[in-house]
């Protein structure tokens, strides 16, 4: 029995999600895992027929991601390759070289630990209150549902999404977060084909050009016109042109809205299937003083419960399962041999989850870091503001000091990104 737990590296309700979402990726990122556990296999860098090159070791990962000489997100099995073709050449600048550092340099501020969180007070602040008052009065909430709407208003907030013109009433409102949440969602769909190749068909690229152009319609004007407290209106002040604004506004879109609500559902699963939420819930009861037992000073979410949770959850789910590059120059990587125009897949989830299942109190991984924001001139820009999200929900959710139970849930099928698409649970 224990050689068949050890076998798996999460729960079984996780590893059904996986399978549902991609049962060949499932297999994919499992057979990494498997690799990682008998190091005497081989080398960690592997060709697999039809997909490439693989790894599953984190630190080979984080050096493929660091080596940005031998390695490109723009070449054949990276997004930027798909960026391309969905919004021109110029983006093949934004994404790599210098135009990519320019951006970066000039986007630090847009979401630091102090803007992401007064972002996700001023657009989840009521909805959030809303949904918290239906589990004190007893009531079941739908989680996976909560977070497509709460990460939809994000969008709507950030990209300054105008209401529709059919749409009455306050806005945003559920519905509309909803709408903008499915339109990401079927602008990821677009690349989820792509695990063979990044090149697009002529209809996928189509597809993919509606749904950017409905989606940044409201940039112009946000960007003319947005007060600079604005995530565009501080795109403009930091001298960013309306080209540079849609872009990098399109890329929020697809990075930020999938894997937040996936990374926010799981982990609530999470902690309810292995009955961590105790542990969580124990921790937050006892509090944690601002001074570290060594009498230091704490950094900020330093020795909170809620924060371990959240980059927990974060390193068991790891939402964005794999990160692709193409192979720019010949390189040897643990041992093997690359040839430029080859591509690699970094097994991300199968890298982060070896060390370990999920535990509430598990102390910051050192070999992992926090590969599952990638690493190197790419690592995820809005990591701060999606902690803030997770950690956000997470508090409100146990607010009560009171265990929650899932009431009933669905994995989503075919879906880029492994989420619940319902998850309902309760205090009673
Ligand atoms: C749990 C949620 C999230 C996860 C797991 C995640 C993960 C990642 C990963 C792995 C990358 C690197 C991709 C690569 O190297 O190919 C990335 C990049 C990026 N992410 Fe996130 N992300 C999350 C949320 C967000 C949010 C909320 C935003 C913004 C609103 C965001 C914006 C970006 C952007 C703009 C990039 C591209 C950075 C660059 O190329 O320089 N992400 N993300």
């Amino acid at each position: 029995m224990a050689a068949v737990i050890q076998t798996f590296p999460t729960t079984p309700h996780e590893l059904g999600l996986l399978y549902r979402a991609r049962p060949a990726m499932a297999g994919l990122l499992l057979a990494g895992t498997a690799a990682r556990s008998w190091p005497a296999m081989g080398s960690p860098v592997r060709k697999v027929p039809g997909i490439g090159w693989v790894t599953a070791d984190p630190v080979m990962a984080r050096a493929v991601l660091q080596d940005h000489r031998s390695f490109t997100i723009l070449g054949e099995g990276g997004v930027g390759d798909l960026w391309a073709q969905i919004l021109g050449d110029w983006v093949l600048d934004l994404f790599d070289g210098a135009g990519h550092h320019d951006l970066r340099s000039r986007t630090r501020e847009l979401f630091t630990e102090a803007v992401s969180r007064d972002l996700v007070h001023a657009a989840w602040g009521e909805r959030v209150a809303a949904a918290g008052e239906v589990l004190r009065a007893g009531g079941t909430l739908d989680v996976a549902h909560l977070a497509r709407v709460l990460v939809g208003r994000m969008v709507i907030g950030l990209l300054g999404i105008p209401r529709p013109a059919q749409h009455h009433g306050t806005w945003p409102d559920d519905e509309g977060a909803l709408q903008v949440f499915e339109t990401g969602e079927r602008l990821a769909t677009v690349a989820l084909n792509t695990a063979g190749s990044t090149t697009l068909t002529p209809d996928q690229v189509a597809t993919a050009q509606g749904i950017v152009a409905e989606l940044t319609a409201g940039i112009p004007d946000g960007w003319r016109d947005a007060p600079p407290d604005t995530l565009l209106g501080r795109c403009r002040e930091l001298g960013l042109g309306l080209t540079e604004t849609s872009g990098l506004a399109s890329l929020l879109m697809v990075a930020g809205t999938e894997t937040a609500a996936s990374a926010m559902g799981r982990t609530t699963a999470l902690l309810i299937d292995t009955g961590e939420q105790h542990r969580m819930l124990a921790a937050m009861r006892a509090g944690t003083g601002a001074v570290a037992s060594t009498g230091r000073l704490l950094n900020p979410g330093e020795g909170d419960p809620v924060e371990n949770v959240v980059r927990e959850g974060l390193r068991v789910t790891s939402p964005a399962s794999v990160i692709g590059r193409g192979v720019a120059a010949d390189v040897e990587v643990g041992g093997a041999r690359l040839r430029a125009g080859d591509r690699i897949m970094l097994l991300v989830w199968s890298a982060n989850v070896a060390a370990g299942p999920f535990r509430a109190d598990r102390p910051y991984v050192r070999e992992s870091r926090q590969l599952w924001f990638g690493a190197g001139r790419h690592l995820c820009l809005g990591a701060a503001l999606a902690r803030a999200e997770i950690g956000t929900l997470l508090r409100m959710l146990w607010s009560e000091d009171r265990p929650l139970r899932v009431i009933r849930r669905r994995a989503a099928r075919g879906v880029l990104i492994p989420a619940w698409s319902e998850l309902h649970v309760s205090r009673t």
